[in-house]
């Protein structure tokens, strides 16, 4: 991996200095009087005694620059509770990242940054508990930056009772601008080809950061992330992608700079494997397995639904290090609920209805059956309840009871919720095309409900293909909530959303039950 550095270095830095590693439209994007903190604050990977915090500073020239950071209990930023400098360099794109210790745990906390005697905006923060009876956390995915406005992101900005946001990836698209005759994008990519090379990754981070909502979400909250496939090229796999073609050059390199430059911009724990995966603990009342299903051991999906490859038991999508894991830590759990933040759907959906050829989304887990099977296998010899999965990247709005062979009425009763062990919340995206886009609202609504029927998928408890949003997931010990916040539009800034679909699962009962 060195020396794969030192080539992609060389390459993009021999001529290049400052911060002319992006492209120069980033610049007609700036506030001034953000000057040089351009990109915000932001912080995660909340934990019981410490938080990242995370910044950029905007340098016209090559050089080493100290940042300061404080971090305090108030907002005036009088009692401070730590202190600290750090340098950054053209090497991190001068991003800042700083994993602040000692902290008590969930509290408040308020942070900033200082450049000689610039200060940054002050964010807010807070750590996990290690006992508490109430967790609130926004989920997300699916941010295509030319589809919409982050009205979604404002919204959850706007809010003050979020523990933290879960965002479960497509956080940047990597394709050019791609003019929609039907539904005209709302606004371009920068650069306007498809993303490549270091310096095209960290200029589509650098626009995404430029927006005020997302910005402000950032600043407001920490978040908990994952990538999808978007961050590297879409449908991605461990060794290549359906959007990454010979002539774009080698996919191991692309996957390292993809790689490196999210760990620049996200405020993620750094690790020597340069992975995603990881357990975040919140007390007696959760706990968060966050995983890949991407990039770290995926085998290419299959094209055909009918492949009997399918069921070969050596396809993974998780690897076996990432599944035993996750099976050992679910089945030796004691906190009360199991949440796992997860990019494609885990349950089965049998679209059979849609045409034969679609009868399965490869792309999900469906397209992985036996490794899905070992692990509700395990769940269930161990009688594991309470397992919440949170699922992005497919646009649209579903809420499943989780089991184990929904058609199987020895297995499922979805009336009385014999065989349910938890609930899988699908979020919609925050504002990348989906279904809605595709085909008229009517028909997309039709298609929703053909594949919710009792006879068809019978664990499919709520459905809507058509809105943007996000779910808002409320634990307390007595039950999950899950409810969709579906905006009015993403196509101009507007905050009207509706949160009438509301579903719960209570604890050891776990059948969906929609609240009035
Ligand atoms: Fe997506």
């Amino acid at each position: 991996m060195k020396l794969l550095w030192a080539i992609i270095f060389s390459a993009c830095f021999s001529s290049l200095t400052a911060q002319n590693f992006f492209d120069p439209q980033i610049t007609t994007l700036l506030n001034p009087a953000l000057k040089p903190f351009y990109f915000g604050v932001a912080s995660g990977d909340p934990q019981q005694s410490q938080v990242i915090i995370w910044t950029k500073v905007w340098s016209d020239a090559e050089q080493t620059i100290p940042v300061k950071w404080e971090i305090a209990t108030d907002t005036a930023m009088q009692n401070i509770v730590g202190r600290g400098e750090v340098k950054t360099t053209s090497a991190s794109a001068y991003t800042v990242k700083v994993l602040v210790k000692d902290l008590q745990p969930g509290t408040t906390y308020f942070y900033r940054f200082q450049t000689r005697t610039v200060y940054s905006p002050i964010g807010r923060t807070k750590t996990a508990p290690v006992q508490t009876r109430h967790l609130r956390f926004a989920v997300v995915s699916c941010c295509n930056y030319e589809h919409g406005y982050f009205n979604a992101y404002r919204l959850i900005a706007n809010r003050n009772d979020v523990d933290a946001v879960i965002h479960l990836g497509d956080y940047i698209y990597e394709y050019g601008n791609r003019p929609n005759k039907k539904h005209p994008n709302v606004r371009d990519h920068i650069p306007n080809h498809e993303i490549l090379n270091l310096n095209d990754y960290r200029t589509r981070y650098a626009q995404y950061r430029l927006d005020p909502d997302l910005q402000e979400a950032h600043r407001l909250h920490p978040f908990i992330t994952v990538w999808d496939d978007h961050e590297f090229a879409n449908d991605s796999y461990k060794e290549g992608a359906k959007n990454h073609q010979s002539d774009e050059g080698n996919w191991e390199e692309r996957k390292a700079i993809a790689k490196k430059a999210y760990f620049e911009w996200m405020p993620i724990t750094d690790n020597a494997e340069e992975s995603v995966v990881r357990k975040l603990n919140y007390g007696n009342l959760a706990e968060l397995y966050m995983l890949d299903t991407r990039i770290e051991e995926r085998c290419v999906q299959l094209i055909n639904v009918f492949d009997t490859l399918r069921s070969c038991t050596t396809r993974t999508i998780l690897g076996r290090k990432q599944t035993d894991w996750l099976i050992a830590g679910i089945d030796s759990s004691s906190a009360r609920w199991k949440l796992i933040g997860n990019q494609v759907v885990f349950s089965e959906l049998d679209a059979h209805s849609l045409g034969k050829s679609r009868a399965f989304n490869t792309d999900a887990w469906d397209g992985y059956p036996e490794e899905r099977k070992e692990i509700l296998d395990s769940f269930y010899r161990h009688d594991v309840k309470n397992v919440i999965i949170l699922t992005g990247d497919i646009h649209l709005s579903w809420a499943f009871d989780l089991v184990q062979e929904p058609k199987n009425k020895k297995r499922y009763n979805a009336k009385t919720g014999q065989g349910v062990i938890g609930a899988e919340f699908v979020t919609p995206s925050v504002s990348s095309n989906g279904i809605g886009e595709k085909f008229p609202r009517g028909f997309a609504n039709l298609v929703g409900l053909v594949l919710k029927r009792k006879t068809t998928n019978p664990h499919l408890r709520f459905q809507n293909l058509v809105d943007h949003g996000f779910v808002m997931l409320d634990l307390n010990e007595d039950r999950v909530n899950a409810t969709w916040h579906l905006l009015n539009t993403v196509r101009k800034r507007d905050l009207k959303a509706s949160s009438k679909d509301s579903w719960s699962t209570k604890y050891n009962a776990n059948k969906l039950v929609k609240e009035k």
